[in-house]
């Protein structure tokens, strides 16, 4: 069986939900969480230590101001409400990507992050204005920086997801298989399963069932 400590997931497909069902995309953001908390649930039960999950891109501020306005109110009630639990569930909450946001969201999701540093248990990384082609060129700038020589090693160590294991597995739920500037550098590897059901549809069964075919996968690394 191969050993599976990090998932990263593209939650795609939250406003073609949200126009099927309620006429409104914002109404499929609001239903993705949902489908967030049941993952975050089954992640702690298969212990996964690390899940990734893609909740705004650099290229989504494409988006109209309306649509990115929810999104971010959306997430600052979430930390609100939901804080204190992710909390006692030993979660350890950190974000990819660059906080440059409201100041009443930058400073809740700093204090998620410092609130959440200690615990042990599942660690959630929410990308968040993430965009892997600035990560990689931020990396080399670093490099150059500090005059460290150009290596794997030097490099990954000022990648955002420095200190974790490159994802064994990616999931894209919504149907669309690319990768839309999401991890570039540490998916190199990873099992990749593009999943037809838009996010808000997306239920535990969903995934254990890409979890189980994940493991029956034989992962070769380039040998035999
Ligand atoms: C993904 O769902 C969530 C975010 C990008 C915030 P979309 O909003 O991209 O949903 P579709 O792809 O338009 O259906
Ligand atoms: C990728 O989804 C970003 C997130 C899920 C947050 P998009 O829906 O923004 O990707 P594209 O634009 O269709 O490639
Ligand atoms: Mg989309």
């Amino acid at each position: 069986m191969n050993p599976l400590n990090h998932v990263a997931i593209i939650m795609d497909g939250n406003g073609r939900w949200g126009l099927k069902y309620k006429k409104s995309r914002n109404a499929g953001h609001k239903a993705g969480l949902i489908s967030v908390e049941k993952i975050i649930k089954e992640s702690i039960k298969r212990n996964i230590k690390f899940l990734t999950l893609y909740a705004f891109s650099t290229e989504n501020w494409k988006r109209p101001k309306k649509e990115i306005n929810y999104l971010f109110n959306l997430l600052e009630n979430f930390l609100a409400k939901k804080l204190n639990k992710l909390n006692n569930q030993n979660i350890k909450l950190n974000i990819l990507g660059t906080k440059n946001f409201s100041k009443k969201l930058n400073f809740l999701l700093k204090t998620a992050e410092k609130k959440t540093l200690n615990n042990t248990g599942l660690q959630i990384n929410l990308a968040l204005n993430y965009g892997s082609k600035t990560e990689i060129i931020d990396a080399f700038k670093k490099i150059n920086k500090n005059k460290k020589k150009i290596t794997e090693k030097n490099l990954i160590t000022y990648l955002h997801t420095k200190d974790m294991p490159d994802p064994e597995l990616l999931i894209r739920t919504g149907n669309t298989k690319r990768l839309s500037n999401f991890l570039l550098w540490q998916l190199a590897y990873a099992e990749i399963f593009f999943v037809k059901k838009l996010w808000p549809d997306f239920n535990e069964a969903d995934y254990l069932k890409v979890i189980k075919e994940f493991q029956s996968i034989k992962r070769n690394f380039g040998n035999i």
